[in-house]
């Protein structure tokens, strides 16, 4: 394990962890350094997805439609984000415990694939996932980042800084889903949920194998919405816009003439179709 600072095309640079061929942003040393042995049970429910895909979101939702009742406090998807959080704070969590992760599943513990317990993913379009991903670095202290968009945008979608590409991220999925067919993961789509919440909270109870009426599904929805979520949780710096499409403020025409081509070379095995607006 290596602390590393990786330059944007500026010369700008980025702290990460390097670890077990991967780069991490710099959480937590025991818990980075541990995640490969993470005992997993089969009843948890893991949240895995890419970095600014909405992950916060879908684990909130999954939280309260599990308890069944709406609860309003200040958790969050970092306490149990496995590498933020070391083992030992979620090691005795009553189940179904909701872990979650922005790294890819190579590393993770081998007991995910052992156990294989559900897994609940979550893809947003890629231009949206950068421009978040930006803000954000900016605000966090741990990365140390303060690197203009225009040199931010090419490393970021190749890869260069913490967790990778998004590109290999999605295909490394649709791989874990064609080799274990039976495995049972849901896909929830970031533009989805902004679209048709309560179609996707209806999706989540099915795939959770819960019961739960519209009218908590509602207030679900409402207590999950990006203001009341905003508001509530002291983590703000994750609750920035909550929008589709506000990539358009930041690409410029060059940047998604050139994303688009490589979009179009990396992605033709892709069977996700992904939307850039609504
Ligand atoms: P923006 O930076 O575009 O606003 P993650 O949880 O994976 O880190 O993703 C963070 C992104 O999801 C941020 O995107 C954040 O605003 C958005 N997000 C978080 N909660 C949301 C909610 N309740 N509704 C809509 N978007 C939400």
């Amino acid at each position: 394990m290596t602390e590393i600072t990786v330059a944007d095309d500026g010369g700008d640079t980025m702290r990460c962890i390097q670890h077990n061929d991967h780069l991490f942003p710099v959480f937590n040393i025991q818990a980075i350094t541990g995640l490969t042995s993470v005992k997993i049970r089969e009843d948890d429910v893991l949240i895995l997805g890419f970095p600014k895909s909405g992950n916060h979101w879908l684990w909130e939702l999954t939280r309260q439609v599990l308890q069944g009742r709406v609860v309003e406090d200040d958790r969050v998807m970092n306490e149990l984000l496995m590498e933020s959080a070391p083992e030992e704070e979620y090691a005795d969590l009553p189940s179904p415990r909701i872990l979650a992760s922005n790294a890819p599943l190579t590393k993770l513990s081998p007991e995910v694939i052992q156990k294989k317990p559900k897994i609940i993913t979550v893809f947003r379009n890629p231009k949206d996932v950068t421009a978040s991903f930006y803000s954000f670095a900016l605000k966090l202290p741990f990365c140390k980042y303060t690197g203009k968009w225009e040199n931010f945008v090419k490393p970021c979608v190749q890869g260069r800084f913490y967790h990778g590409s998004w590109m290999d991220h999605v295909l490394s999925w649709q791989k874990l889903r064609d080799t274990y067919p039976e495995w049972p993961i849901l896909t929830v789509f970031y533009e989805d949920l902004k679209e048709d919440p309560m179609e996707q909270l209806r999706r989540l109870c099915s795939f959770l194998g819960v019961k739960r009426s519209e009218e908590f599904l509602k207030a679900v929805v409402n207590i999950c919405s990006f203001d009341k979520m905003k508001d509530i949780k002291s983590h703000r710096a994750v609750f920035r816009k909550g929008e589709v499409g506000d990539w358009k403020n930041w690409f410029t025409v060059a940047q998604n003439e050139w994303f688009d081509q490589l979009y179009q070379e990396k992605m033709t095995d892709c069977q996700l179709q992904f939307r850039c607006t609504l």
